[in-house]
């Protein structure tokens, strides 16, 4: 079968058996091009929580397809590729962050979305990258623990400068690999773009940037932009999609490095192997530990 017979299968398969695929932006064309709704993290687990699919595979990482079942808990929920992990979302231990809070009881910890559903359980809410500015500046709390990517947190920290916000060492080993001198060089050869990051960069390369902002946000700005040139500074994945749906305007990766080998690692085949009832692996989340992590979340929504 080659990848055009397999993407058809698919799409017959899923609709014979009531299926939603769900794929982050920073998946392959090949997988995309088979899903229902591409997009972030959050916006595809509301998206899966509003359909009447029974079942949902999710196309990217571990914490993502543990949202989609968060907010859908009555649907099965598939991860495509079991080894699909968020290298970020796994950094910090429970205990570490329930000791925090007993040291310093002053302290709320946000969390970004990007956190397994376990460490949400001792966490007080959640934001997004596109939603992180605007709810912390809703907070009553002053004092913040904001986990687990500092580069994030600082990037909140600076936009939000009533709040005392703390991070701790952690982040996308990603976006954060990306030096100040990738800035330098992208400019340098590409004058009249403009540049674009994602607030997982460090503070050097973010200070920088002409617009900061989520996937989707990026996405936007790029396409509502009358500028014809950009450097985007995230996943590759991002580059390419602009590329293809704006063949008029000019899109440069930031740095090659830019490749999340997580993300990348679900392939078609993984998709077609759940759809014939093999491959990925169900998502179980216990009751107690769905209704504590759902706290935050919930708090997310109503502050979004
Ligand atoms: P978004 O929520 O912006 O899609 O980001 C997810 C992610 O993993 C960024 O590296
Ligand atoms: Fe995690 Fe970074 Fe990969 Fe996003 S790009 S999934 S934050 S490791």
């Amino acid at each position: 079968m080659n990848i055009h017979e397999m993407q058809k299968e698919i799409l017959r398969m899923k609709k014979e058996q009531d299926v939603c695929i769900l794929a982050h932006s920073y998946q392959t064309r090949e997988i995309t091009e088979i899903a229902d709704f591409t997009g972030d993290s959050f916006a595809l687990s509301v998206k899966a929580s509003n359909v009447s699919n029974k079942t949902v595979i999710m196309c990217g990482v571990r914490f993502m397809a543990e949202t989609v079942k968060l907010l859908s808990p009555e649907k099965t929920v598939f991860l495509s590729n079991p080894i699909a992990g968020c290298p970020m979302a796994e950094q910090m231990d429970k205990e570490m962050i329930v000791e925090f809070k007993r040291q310093n009881p002053d302290y709320i910890v946000v969390a970004y979305i990007n956190t397994t559903t376990d460490l949400k359980t001792v966490c007080d809410v959640c934001v997004t990258s596109s939603s992180a500015v605007k709810i912390v500046s809703q907070l009553p709390e002053k004092n913040i623990l904001f986990i687990p990517d500092c580069n994030l947190g600082s990037f909140v920290a600076k936009n939000v400068p009533d709040k005392n916000i703390r991070v701790m060492q952690g982040g996308c080993p990603v976006h954060a690999s990306i030096k100040y001198s990738a800035v330098e060089q992208a400019k340098k050869l590409h004058p009249n773009a403009l540049l674009l990051v994602h607030p997982e960069c460090i503070p050097d390369v973010t200070a920088a940037a002409d617009y900061v902002g989520s996937t989707s946000g990026i996405i936007d700005y790029a396409k509502n932009s009358e500028a014809m040139e950009f450097i985007i500074g995230t996943e590759i994945a991002i580059a390419s999609q602009l590329a293809y749906e704006c063949p008029e305007k000019r899109f440069y990766p930031l740095a090659k490095e830019l490749i999340c080998p997580n993300m990348k690692s679900t392939t078609l085949v993984d998709v077609y192997n759940i759809i014939c009832g093999k491959g990925g692996e169900e998502i179980t989340l216990d009751s107690d530990t769905m209704t504590k992590a759902k706290v935050c979340i919930d708090r997310m929504i109503e502050l979004g």
